[in-house]
Protein backbone atom coordinates (compact mmCIF):
# COMPACT_ATOMS: atom_id res chain seq x y z
CA UNK A 1 0.00 0.00 0.00
CA UNK A 2 1.11 3.62 -0.85
CA UNK A 3 1.02 6.66 2.29
CA UNK A 4 -1.26 8.41 0.02
CA UNK A 5 -4.17 5.46 -0.02
CA UNK A 6 -4.07 5.34 3.75
CA UNK A 7 -4.38 9.87 3.56
CA UNK A 8 -7.22 9.43 1.44
CA UNK A 9 -8.78 6.87 4.04
CA UNK A 10 -7.97 9.24 6.49
CA UNK A 11 -9.93 12.05 4.92
CA UNK A 12 -13.11 10.01 4.58
CA UNK A 13 -12.42 8.50 8.00
CA UNK A 14 -13.36 12.00 9.20
CA UNK A 15 -16.69 13.08 7.79
CA UNK A 16 -17.95 9.44 8.01
CA UNK A 17 -17.73 9.23 11.70
CA UNK A 18 -18.76 13.15 12.35
CA UNK A 19 -21.71 12.13 10.22
CA UNK A 20 -23.20 9.68 13.08
CA UNK A 21 -23.43 12.61 15.21
CA UNK A 22 -26.92 13.76 16.22
CA UNK A 23 -27.88 17.04 17.22
CA UNK A 24 -29.14 17.18 20.94
CA UNK A 25 -28.94 13.64 21.48
CA UNK A 26 -25.92 13.50 24.48
CA UNK A 27 -26.18 9.80 24.55
CA UNK A 28 -25.69 9.10 20.47
CA UNK A 29 -22.73 11.68 21.07
CA UNK A 30 -20.87 10.26 23.65
CA UNK A 31 -20.79 7.19 22.60
CA UNK A 32 -19.70 8.20 19.00
CA UNK A 33 -17.03 10.46 19.95
CA UNK A 34 -15.57 7.05 22.05
CA UNK A 35 -15.22 5.33 19.02
CA UNK A 36 -14.01 8.04 16.99
CA UNK A 37 -10.99 8.78 19.74
CA UNK A 38 -10.66 5.06 20.44
CA UNK A 39 -10.02 4.24 16.47
CA UNK A 40 -7.24 7.15 16.60
CA UNK A 41 -5.66 5.82 19.56
CA UNK A 42 -5.56 2.68 18.19
CA UNK A 43 -3.95 3.78 14.95
CA UNK A 44 -1.36 5.01 17.03
CA UNK A 45 -1.24 2.17 18.87
CA UNK A 46 -0.61 -0.18 15.64
CA UNK A 47 1.66 2.10 14.00
CA UNK A 48 4.26 2.07 17.37
CA UNK A 49 3.92 -1.77 17.09
CA UNK A 50 4.25 -2.07 13.37
CA UNK A 51 7.11 0.06 13.98
CA UNK A 52 8.80 -2.51 16.83
CA UNK A 53 8.01 -5.20 14.70
CA UNK A 54 10.25 -3.82 12.07
CA UNK A 55 7.47 -2.80 9.81
CA UNK A 56 8.36 -0.01 7.36
CA UNK A 57 6.82 1.46 4.50
CA UNK A 58 3.80 -0.48 2.49
CA UNK A 59 3.13 -2.90 5.32
CA UNK A 60 3.31 -0.51 8.14
CA UNK A 61 0.73 1.72 5.86
CA UNK A 62 -2.22 -1.69 5.59
CA UNK A 63 -1.12 -2.22 9.61
CA UNK A 64 -2.61 1.45 10.21
CA UNK A 65 -4.98 1.09 7.82
CA UNK A 66 -6.68 -1.91 9.50
CA UNK A 67 -6.34 0.04 12.88
CA UNK A 68 -8.35 2.96 10.99
CA UNK A 69 -11.33 0.50 9.79
CA UNK A 70 -11.66 -2.00 12.21
CA UNK A 71 -14.48 -0.61 13.99
CA UNK A 72 -16.36 1.28 11.38
CA UNK A 73 -19.08 -0.91 12.27
CA UNK A 74 -19.28 0.61 15.57
CA UNK A 75 -20.61 3.55 13.92
CA UNK A 76 -23.87 2.42 11.98
CA UNK A 77 -24.32 -0.44 15.19
CA UNK A 78 -24.73 2.56 18.06
CA UNK A 79 -27.24 4.62 15.54
CA UNK A 80 -29.39 1.62 14.79
CA UNK A 81 -29.27 0.13 18.12
CA UNK A 82 -28.04 2.08 20.81
CA UNK A 83 -26.06 -0.17 22.19
CA UNK A 84 -22.28 -1.92 21.67
CA UNK A 85 -23.33 -5.08 22.28
CA UNK A 86 -23.08 -7.17 20.14
CA UNK A 87 -25.33 -10.24 21.66
CA UNK A 88 -27.93 -7.83 21.37
CA UNK A 89 -27.52 -6.11 18.03
CA UNK A 90 -25.21 -6.80 15.51
CA UNK A 91 -21.80 -8.34 14.81
CA UNK A 92 -19.87 -5.16 14.53
CA UNK A 93 -17.23 -6.90 12.89
CA UNK A 94 -19.29 -8.29 9.67
CA UNK A 95 -20.75 -4.51 9.59
CA UNK A 96 -17.34 -3.17 9.32
CA UNK A 97 -17.23 -4.74 6.47
CA UNK A 98 -20.42 -3.66 4.92
CA UNK A 99 -18.97 -0.18 4.96
CA UNK A 100 -15.88 -0.82 3.85
CA UNK A 101 -18.13 -2.71 1.01
CA UNK A 102 -21.28 0.09 1.06
CA UNK A 103 -18.20 2.99 0.81
CA UNK A 104 -15.62 0.77 -1.51
CA UNK A 105 -12.55 1.91 1.22
CA UNK A 106 -10.68 -1.42 -0.27
CA UNK A 107 -11.29 -1.07 -4.11
CA UNK A 108 -7.90 0.68 -4.30
CA UNK A 109 -5.70 -1.71 -2.63
CA UNK A 110 -4.09 -4.63 -4.53
CA UNK A 111 -5.89 -8.15 -3.93
CA UNK A 112 -4.16 -9.67 -1.66
CA UNK A 113 -4.03 -6.61 0.81
CA UNK A 114 -7.75 -6.18 0.27
CA UNK A 115 -7.93 -9.81 1.46
CA UNK A 116 -5.80 -8.97 4.77
CA UNK A 117 -8.01 -5.66 5.81
CA UNK A 118 -10.90 -8.02 5.52
CA UNK A 119 -9.95 -10.59 7.33
CA UNK A 120 -8.00 -9.20 9.69
CA UNK A 121 -11.18 -6.23 10.49
CA UNK A 122 -13.71 -9.45 10.14
CA UNK A 123 -11.57 -11.45 12.71
CA UNK A 124 -10.58 -8.87 15.47
CA UNK A 125 -13.11 -9.90 17.81
CA UNK A 126 -13.42 -13.26 18.22
CA UNK A 127 -12.49 -15.63 20.82
CA UNK A 128 -9.66 -17.58 18.54
CA UNK A 129 -8.33 -16.17 15.29
CA UNK A 130 -9.82 -19.53 12.64
CA UNK A 131 -7.14 -20.73 10.17
CA UNK A 132 -5.72 -18.25 7.89
CA UNK A 133 -2.22 -17.46 6.10
CA UNK A 134 0.01 -16.51 7.81
CA UNK A 135 0.55 -13.19 6.65
CA UNK A 136 -3.13 -12.44 7.27
CA UNK A 137 -3.03 -14.16 10.81
CA UNK A 138 0.04 -12.07 11.85
CA UNK A 139 -1.44 -8.73 10.50
CA UNK A 140 -5.25 -9.83 12.19
CA UNK A 141 -2.94 -10.36 15.65
CA UNK A 142 -1.31 -6.89 15.43
CA UNK A 143 -5.15 -5.53 14.79
CA UNK A 144 -6.32 -7.56 18.51
CA UNK A 145 -3.20 -6.44 20.19
CA UNK A 146 -3.52 -3.05 19.11
CA UNK A 147 -7.21 -3.36 19.92
CA UNK A 148 -6.85 -4.49 23.32
CA UNK A 149 -3.94 -1.91 24.47
CA UNK A 150 -6.69 0.78 23.83
CA UNK A 151 -10.00 -1.20 26.12
CA UNK A 152 -6.95 -1.81 28.61
CA UNK A 153 -6.65 1.94 28.67
CA UNK A 154 -10.34 2.65 28.27
CA UNK A 155 -10.89 0.03 31.12
CA UNK A 156 -8.92 1.32 33.50
CA UNK A 157 -9.77 4.80 33.63
CA UNK A 158 -13.10 3.79 33.51
CA UNK A 159 -12.83 1.25 36.44
CA UNK A 160 -10.65 4.37 38.15
CA UNK A 161 -13.81 6.67 38.18
CA UNK A 162 -16.03 4.08 38.90
CA UNK A 163 -14.34 3.37 42.30
CA UNK A 164 -13.44 6.85 43.28
CA UNK A 165 -16.22 8.85 41.51
CA UNK A 166 -18.94 6.92 40.61
CA UNK A 167 -21.70 9.73 40.03
CA UNK A 168 -19.14 10.55 37.35
CA UNK A 169 -18.93 7.33 35.67
CA UNK A 170 -20.89 7.25 32.43
CA UNK A 171 -20.69 3.94 30.85
CA UNK A 172 -23.81 1.18 31.21
CA UNK A 173 -22.52 -1.09 33.72
CA UNK A 174 -23.37 -4.03 31.97
CA UNK A 175 -23.22 -6.20 35.20
CA UNK A 176 -24.04 -5.79 38.78
CA UNK A 177 -20.99 -3.89 40.59
CA UNK A 178 -19.98 -6.64 43.29
CA UNK A 179 -17.52 -8.44 44.38
CA UNK A 180 -18.74 -12.00 43.85
CA UNK A 181 -16.41 -13.73 41.32
CA UNK A 182 -17.04 -16.67 39.30
CA UNK A 183 -14.68 -19.46 40.20
CA UNK A 184 -15.02 -20.79 36.02
CA UNK A 185 -13.17 -17.62 35.92
CA UNK A 186 -10.32 -18.20 38.18
CA UNK A 187 -9.75 -21.79 37.26
CA UNK A 188 -9.35 -20.41 33.58
CA UNK A 189 -6.57 -17.45 34.55
CA UNK A 190 -4.94 -20.29 36.96
CA UNK A 191 -4.99 -22.50 33.66
CA UNK A 192 -3.45 -19.83 31.82
CA UNK A 193 -6.36 -19.84 29.25
CA UNK A 194 -8.46 -16.67 27.73
CA UNK A 195 -11.95 -16.05 29.98
CA UNK A 196 -15.07 -16.84 28.30
CA UNK A 197 -17.65 -13.98 28.20
CA UNK A 198 -20.38 -16.43 28.70
CA UNK A 199 -18.96 -16.43 32.44
CA UNK A 200 -19.46 -13.27 33.24
CA UNK A 201 -21.55 -12.10 35.96
CA UNK A 202 -20.20 -9.27 37.91
CA UNK A 203 -17.83 -6.13 37.43
CA UNK A 204 -15.79 -8.18 39.73
CA UNK A 205 -16.06 -10.89 36.89
CA UNK A 206 -14.86 -8.60 33.97
CA UNK A 207 -12.25 -7.22 36.15
CA UNK A 208 -10.78 -10.81 36.21
CA UNK A 209 -11.17 -11.35 32.03
CA UNK A 210 -9.52 -8.19 31.64
CA UNK A 211 -6.41 -9.40 33.47
CA UNK A 212 -6.27 -12.56 31.73
CA UNK A 213 -6.41 -11.28 28.76
CA UNK A 214 -2.48 -11.13 28.47
CA UNK A 215 -2.80 -14.61 27.53
CA UNK A 216 -4.13 -13.80 24.43
CA UNK A 217 -1.70 -11.24 23.63
CA UNK A 218 0.60 -11.68 20.70
CA UNK A 219 3.59 -9.40 20.61
CA UNK A 220 6.27 -9.03 23.53
CA UNK A 221 5.82 -5.23 22.30
CA UNK A 222 1.99 -4.85 23.53
CA UNK A 223 3.00 -6.75 27.12
CA UNK A 224 5.95 -4.01 27.39
CA UNK A 225 2.84 -1.44 27.19
CA UNK A 226 0.15 -3.02 29.27
CA UNK A 227 3.46 -3.24 31.86
CA UNK A 228 4.66 0.43 30.91
CA UNK A 229 1.20 1.93 31.11
CA UNK A 230 0.67 -0.22 34.43
CA UNK A 231 -2.95 -0.92 32.86
CA UNK A 232 -2.76 -4.31 34.82
CA UNK A 233 -1.82 -2.85 37.90
CA UNK A 234 -4.75 -0.23 38.25
CA UNK A 235 -7.21 -2.88 37.51
CA UNK A 236 -5.43 -5.66 39.76
CA UNK A 237 -5.47 -3.04 43.16
CA UNK A 238 -9.41 -2.33 42.52
CA UNK A 239 -10.18 -6.11 42.58
CA UNK A 240 -11.32 -7.28 46.04
CA UNK A 241 -8.78 -8.68 47.93
CA UNK A 242 -9.52 -12.22 48.19
CA UNK A 243 -7.01 -14.97 48.42
CA UNK A 244 -7.81 -16.84 44.91
CA UNK A 245 -8.22 -13.17 43.61
CA UNK A 246 -4.38 -12.63 44.67
CA UNK A 247 -3.68 -15.98 43.24
CA UNK A 248 -5.31 -15.41 39.93
CA UNK A 249 -3.23 -11.96 40.12
CA UNK A 250 -0.29 -13.62 40.85
CA UNK A 251 -0.54 -15.99 38.19
CA UNK A 252 -1.19 -12.81 35.64
CA UNK A 253 1.49 -11.14 36.80
CA UNK A 254 4.21 -13.97 36.67
CA UNK A 255 2.85 -14.75 33.15
CA UNK A 256 3.82 -11.50 31.97
CA UNK A 257 7.20 -11.27 34.00
CA UNK A 258 8.01 -14.68 32.44
CA UNK A 259 7.31 -13.48 29.03
CA UNK A 260 9.20 -10.23 28.94
CA UNK A 261 11.97 -8.41 31.47
CA UNK A 262 10.33 -5.82 32.97
FE1 LIG B 1 -11.65 -1.47 18.56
Amino acid sequence: MHKEQLDSLKAWFTPFAASYYRDGDVFVNENIRLKECHTHRVCKEMRDLAAALGKANGDAVLAETIALLHDVGRFPQFLKYRTYKDTISENHCLMALNVIEEHRLADGLAADERSIVRQAVEFHGVKEIPPMDERAAHFTRMIRDADKLDIFYLLSENYKILANQPDKFKWELEFPNTAECNSKILEAIMAGHTVDYRDLRTVTDAKLLQIGWVFDINFDHTLRRICDCRYLQTIIDLLPKTEPINRAANRVMQYVQQRIVI
